[in-house]
């Protein structure tokens, strides 16, 4: 089954993900590719473990979950995110059995290492939300990177590096493959907590909301030239704002406004906005309607289901800044 962000609960339970297998491990694998690890390594097992699969490859996630479901394997939820977003903000503390790695991005230039997964707060995070036993598995072709991750599973003081033999099943991905034909040898390591890290802000889940809360909203008064019927394209440029940052949440949100559409449906306004919150992006669509009164209601389009982060809400009011620049006068706030 795949899954979209704003189908998952922040956080999840596997009675909720898995309801009629939730009492058995529950395994997440980062960057499965094209799904080849998972029912090899699932027929292993009495019973097949739950099964959360994230990939940013939205290609990979279709071809994945046609192997799985070909494979039998229904206790499986696949979704299109970074890991780390997955790992904070979906996975509940002391829930998973086992994080698996199989041949991740090296990231070898030099100045890119930022962007490996296999960083002190990835560890810190995983060792939080790993039961007692469970552990992160990596296989790698990538000899820097490997001594790369062991160093910070090290660094991050709360796991020790296990050198082991790779799960059968992790030699013949797709990646596993194509380096063995270029006569590449692999490593394998297991890191396990040794501790449960309960006060650094790398385990705390970042401020989204468990339900949704109210869509926010704006409702304004629009000066003529800004009618729908009377915009022109003159009166667009590609607009940024940012903001949000405080203690919990160092990074804050950027919105920048990409285009703005006239509504035939309602003879509004459709402005696209891209919303960044760390490794979090979300496309969303904010309305500028016109109510029976003659003001204009600023809204969140529901289409395509996002996340009411403090970035969406964030989208509102830019919009509502943007228009309130042009000479829109607001009489009421909701976000
Ligand atoms: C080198 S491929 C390996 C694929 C597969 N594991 C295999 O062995 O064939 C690395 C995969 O990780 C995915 N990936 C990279 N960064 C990711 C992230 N932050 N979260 C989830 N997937 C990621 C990429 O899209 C890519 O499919």
């Amino acid at each position: 089954m795949i899954f979209q962000l704003s189908d998952f609960l922040f956080p999840e339970t596997p009675a909720r993900l898995f309801p009629d297998t939730a009492e058995r491990p529950w395994v997440l694998e980062v960057g499965f590719g094209d799904g080849r690890f998972w029912p090899p390594f699932a027929h292993t097992f009495p019973e097949a473990p739950n099964y959360l699969g994230v990939e940013l490859s939205g290609v990979s996630l279709l071809k994945a979950e046609r192997r799985l479901r070909a494979a039998g394997l229904p206790n499986a939820v696949l979704t299109k995110l970074p890991a780390s977003v997955v790992v904070r903000e979906v996975i509940p503390a002391g829930s998973l059995d086992a994080i698996i790695v199989n041949f991740p991005d090296p990231w070898p230039k030099a100045g890119h290492t930022e962007q490996r997964l296999l960083r002190v707060p990835f560890f810190q995070l995983a060792a939080h939300r790993l039961k007692p036993g469970g552990a992160v598995l990596l296989t790698t072709d990538h000899d820097e990177y490997f001594e790369f991750a062991c160093a910070e599973a090290e660094a991050s003081g709360v796991m020790r590096v296990e050198l082991a033999e790779p799960p059968a099943a992790a030699l013949e991905t797709k990646y596993a493959l194509k380096w063995r034909d270029l006569g590449l040898g692999v490593h394998h390591a297991r890191f396990i907590p040794t501790a449960h890290p309960t006060d650094s802000a790398a385990v705390s889940f970042a401020p989204y909301p468990k339900e949704e809360s109210a869509v926010p909203h704006a409702i304004l008064r629009l000066p003529d030239a800004l009618h729908p019927q009377n915009l022109s394209q003159t009166h667009f440029d590609k607009y940024t704002a940012r903001g949000g940052q405080h203690a919990a949440d160092p990074v804050g949100w950027t919105v920048v406004l990409l285009d703005a559409y006239r509504s035939l449906a309602k003879d509004g306004l459709v402005f696209l906005a891209h919303v960044v919150e760390g490794e979090l992006t979300q496309e969303v669509l904010v309305n500028v309607n016109p109510r029976p009164d003659g003001q204009f209601l600023v809204r969140l389009a529901r289409f395509g289901g996002p996340i009411i982060t403090p970035g969406v809400k964030a989208a509102v009011a830019t919009v509502t800044a943007w228009l309130e620049e042009r000479g829109a006068e607001t009489t009421n706030r909701g976000y």
